[in-house]
């Protein structure tokens, strides 16, 4: 299949997460369609242009429906922001390499989300709560920036009651009127509430860059070490099968050797999350 052509896929259905961020739910005019968890698709807009976009869905799903969870931010998701169910778009992937899921099976997992980061986690989360004997101890740490910026609330329920696990969220801010029952403070005050140890652990991050940067810099003080800290990282996309060079971080492509990178990986890259 050529890997610059779009696949056809329709709207299902389209919820509201937050002021800025909806999911749209599509699904597949022709073949079926498989992913990992982590990975994204490169969703084409007509005339407009193209956007990188993790899946927020289960794979297990993926014979029915892909879930698109997308922030309203520029062109391209402002017009996919207009589109009403029934309407098709162009997907081209999936692209990149997704969440280290050979390495979690047995260990600990701290899932670290900050703000619309949390759609590439939320497979991961699925993956948990699916094989829950497959994993050790599970801890969700969530921020965002007030409550209403928190996607996914209608699972908050379901991912707080995971065995041998927790949920724990935060917000920078609380608008006034607005209640708020949990932590406030960035996502990294919450690592003191954590009761997973280094040991036998994995930790994976998506957010914004400067939330991975603090939330790095306090997992290593915990004395988690660089090869268990995973990082899925955001550069402008193009071609997204690594033969542009618009989304390099020194000598890596994000869409082919990331997005998702052990920080042990950085280290020695020119980047500023370092
Ligand atoms: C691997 C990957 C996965 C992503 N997953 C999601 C997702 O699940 N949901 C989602 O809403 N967005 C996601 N993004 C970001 C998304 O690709 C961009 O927000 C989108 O392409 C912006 O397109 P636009 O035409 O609407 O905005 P533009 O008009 O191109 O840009 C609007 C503003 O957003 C900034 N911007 C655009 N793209 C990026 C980027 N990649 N990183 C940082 N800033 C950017 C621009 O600098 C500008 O300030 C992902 C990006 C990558 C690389
Ligand atoms: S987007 Fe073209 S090399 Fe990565």
């Amino acid at each position: 299949m050529n890997p610059y052509i779009p696949r056809k896929a329709v709207v299902e259905s389209i919820r509201d997460e937050t002021p800025d961020i909806k999911t749209f739910r599509v699904k597949f005019k022709d073949s079926a369609f498989s992913f990992r968890p982590g990975q994204f698709v490169m969703v084409s807009m007509l005339g407009i242009g193209e956007s990188a976009i993790s899946i927020s869905s289960h794979p297990e799903d993926a014979d029915k429906f892909i879930e698109l969870s997308i922030r309203r931010v520029g062109n391209v998701t402002g017009s996919i922001f207009k589109l009403k169910p029934g309407s098709t778009i162009g997907i081209r992937g999936p692209f990149g390499n997704g969440w280290p899921m050979d390495k979690i099976v047995g260990k600990d997992l701290l899932i670290v989300g900050g703000g619309c980061g949390q759609g590439a986690l939320r497979p991961l989360i699925f993956e948990v709560l699916r094989h829950r004997d497959r994993y050790g101890r599970v801890e969700i740490l969530y921020g965002a920036r007030t409550p209403q910026d928190l996607m996914f609330k209608y699972e908050h329920d379901m991912w707080a009651g995971i065995p041998d696990g927790c949920l724990l969220l935060t917000v920078d801010s609380i608008p006034p009127g607005v209640e708020w029952k949990y932590n406030v403070g960035v996502v990294t005050t919450l690592f003191g509430k954590t009761l997973i140890e280094p040991e036998n652990s994995l930790v994976l991050i998506c957010g914004p860059e400067i939330m991975m940067h603090f939330a790095v810099r306090g997992l290593l003080s915990m004395g988690f070490k660089s090869d268990q800290i995973y990082l899925s990282m955001e550069r402008r996309m193009k071609c997204g099968i690594g033969k542009c060079g618009h989304c390099q971080i020194g000598s890596k492509y994000v869409c082919k050797d990331g997005p998702v990178f052990a920080y042990s990986d950085l280290i020695h890259e020119p980047d500023k999350i370092l």
